[in-house]
């Protein structure tokens, strides 16, 4: 990989992911991380220090209306190279989850952030995607090509919602899923991959101090899959380990 765009870097599983990758033995030559508060961000201003190929952007998913401004300085750190992988990672979820306390205003912003931000996001980065397809033709369909890949969550399947509840945080990632599924077959013929995400049940603010997985153990595998993806995954729904979720 080459280059690799990754947002919610400050914390969480984006923080994990790019500690992990500027130790890997193929760590992408521009990491393009982003969050809301770069001031604020100290963990991965640290990494940025210490590593050259890491680029901090500003962007907060919520303000649509910057993500031009926010192509142009990508495109600046990508001097014409293309962007091989673009990972759709930062999120939210309510903290209320049963009918009761639904409130328009949470459907609202997870659906914002969650699947209406990495669609339009994946959107203003294709021509840099394009790009990475076009440079990378002689390589099959994957992250050495060019991939978006959806942070979603296993709570976004209908087959395994047994337990009901979560309306903003399931329907938000079922429309992500939905988004993924469509992307995998609208950019196929560009040699762009798509796919959905679930990273585990992990120990991070968003997860809390139950979830079985440290970030470490889900970054680590994620990874492994993301660099082992081909032509037959295009278009699914994978957990971090690489098994396929139903729908
Ligand atoms: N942890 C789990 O068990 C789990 C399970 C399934 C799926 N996931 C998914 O995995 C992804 C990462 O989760 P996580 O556990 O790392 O969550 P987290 O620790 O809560 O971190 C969330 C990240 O998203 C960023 N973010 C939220 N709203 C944003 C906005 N409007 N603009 C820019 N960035 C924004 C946060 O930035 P701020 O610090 O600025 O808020 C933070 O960097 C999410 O998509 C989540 O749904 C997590």
């Amino acid at each position: 990989m080459h280059s690799v765009l990754i947002t919610g870097c400050n914390r969480g599983i984006g923080l994990g992911l790019v500690k992990f990758l500027v130790k890997h033995k193929d760590s992408p030559k521009l990491l393009l991380a982003t969050c809301r508060d770069p001031d604020k961000a100290e963990a991965l201003q640290q990494i940025a220090q210490a590593n050259k190929n890491v680029h901090i952007l500003q962007l907060d998913l919520k303000k649509i209306d910057t993500y031009g401004t926010f192509a142009k300085k990508v495109d600046e750190i990508l001097q014409n190279e293309g962007l091989n992988v673009l990972v759709n990672n930062a999120g939210v979820t309510t903290k209320f989850t049963r009918i009761n306390l639904v409130k328009v205003g949470d459907m609202e912003e997870n659906f914002m952030v969650n699947a209406v931000a990495p669609l339009m996001l994946s959107k203003a980065c294709l021509p840099f995607l394009k790009k990475a397809a076009e440079i990378n033709s002689g390589e099959s369909m994957g992250v050495k090509r060019a991939a978006i890949i959806n942070m979603s969550s296993v709570l976004g399947s209908m087959e395994k919602n047994t337990q009901g509840g979560f309306y903003p945080y399931r329907a938000s990632k079922a429309a992500i899923n939905a988004i993924s599924r469509s992307l995998s077959v609208d950019l196929k013929k560009d040699g762009i991959l798509a796919i959905s995400l679930h990273p585990g049940w992990v120990k991070t603010d968003m997860g809390g101090p139950n979830a079985p997985l440290t970030v470490e153990q889900s970054v680590s595998s994620i990874i492994n899959t993301l660099l082992s993806l081909s032509e037959s995954d295009n278009g699914c729904f994978l957990q971090y380990d690489g098994e396929k979720l139903p729908w």
